[in-house]
């Protein structure tokens, strides 16, 4: 069952030197129970895609879509009262930082309830034994006590542990982590990765994974969308993206990928991502691809191949590229 269907989510940004169009004709689908990544540099626009769906953009910013399906809702048509309703409760956010979710001046025990005794109106004890569940699912010792404790007590590690208890009080039917693993080392961001998915598993939660890791989106998710300057320009199922990449974008940052031969050193795509201030025809990764020609100066056509790969690129088929790129 599709649970969230994205259908051409644009964000424009007014910025003092002009329009800023940051999403550009978003499409992005999660079926019940999937993990979607959606992964690119920093700056194509991921972060705002998740929050323009939940309706949390700056003032400056002016979102369209033609819809924003989510179970039996079209979230462009929701009113303000309604996305408060469903934000927190069927969507739950696990937000990078976890010092911007968490607030320094309440205990963890109030910030991890609230939001439940707000949507479910239920006495203050059931949310209380809810949030221990959820600790201690979480794999956070003496939970009882850490009820009363203040973030700056905690470590980094437990910070976030208690940021994904918050998000799953409600038991989200969706989970929307927003590179949730950065801020911590490595030992601990795999443990986090796979708490959520082994969470998410039992909930058989949908869940959008964000980040420029590829190595995460191989670990996590069921199908990918590569986001360039506002557009996705690539999407499927993981397997296929990763075993035969088509845009030569996403081509490139899996040549940028750490393996053993670099050292665990990150390659980096030549080139910078163009501004995404003005109109734009064409292939935004034009300026930066070794095969551009003529045509991806002109409107670009859409691929599809069985089993739900697509991509926009005016080559149809990049395999034979693949190797020399
Ligand atoms: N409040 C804002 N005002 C102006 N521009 C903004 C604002 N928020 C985002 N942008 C711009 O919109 C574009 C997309 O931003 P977004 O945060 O979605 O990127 P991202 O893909 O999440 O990047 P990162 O990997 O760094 O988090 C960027 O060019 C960014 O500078
Ligand atoms: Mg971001």
């Amino acid at each position: 069952m599709t649970m969230l269907k994205i259908e051409n989510l644009r964000i424009d940004i007014a910025t003092q030197n002009g329009t800023l169009h940051a999403v550009r004709g978003v499409d992005l689908e999660v079926e019940k129970g999937e993990v979607v990544g959606i992964v690119g540099e920093s700056g194509c626009g991921k972060s705002l895609t998740a929050m323009g769906l939940l309706g949390l953009l700056p003032r400056s910013a002016q979102r369209s879509a033609d819809r924003i399906r989510f179970l039996e809702r079209d979230l462009t048509k929701a009113s303000v009262a309604e996305l408060r309703g469903i934000r927190g409760n069927r969507i739950g956010m696990i937000f990078q930082d976890p010092m911007t979710a968490l607030n320094p001046s309440y205990t963890i025990g109030d910030q991890l309830t609230e939001g439940y005794l707000h949507h479910r109106k239920t006495a203050r004890k059931e949310a209380v034994e809810r949030a221990i569940y959820l600790l201690n699912r979480t794999g956070i010792t003496a939970a009882r006590s850490r009820l009363s404790q203040y973030p700056h007590q905690l470590s980094g590690g437990l910070r976030q542990r208690i940021v994904i208890a918050m998000a799953l009080m409600c038991e989200p039917d969706l989970i929307i982590a927003d590179e949730p693993t950065t801020a911590l080392d490595v030992t601990v961001q795999a443990q986090i990765l796979r708490l959520i998915k082994d969470i998410q598993a039992e909930m058989a939660a949908g869940v959008i994974i964000i980040t420029h890791d590829l190595g995460v989106v191989a670990q996590m998710a069921d199908r990918v969308a590569v986001m360039y300057a506002g557009e996705v320009v690539e999407a499927g199922p993981t397997h296929s993206i990763f075993a035969a990449p088509q845009h030569p974008y996403t081509i490139g940052l899996l040549s940028c990928m750490p393996d053993a031969a670099r050292r665990g050193r990150l390659g980096q795509i030549p080139g910078v991502v163009p501004s995404l201030i003005g109109e734009r025809k064409g292939c935004a990764f034009r300026t930066r691809c070794p095969h551009a020609t003529q045509p991806c100066r002109a409107d670009i056509a859409i691929h599809r191949r069985a089993g739900g790969h697509s991509w926009r690129c005016t080559i149809p088929d990049q395999t034979a590229n693949t190797r020399k790129s």
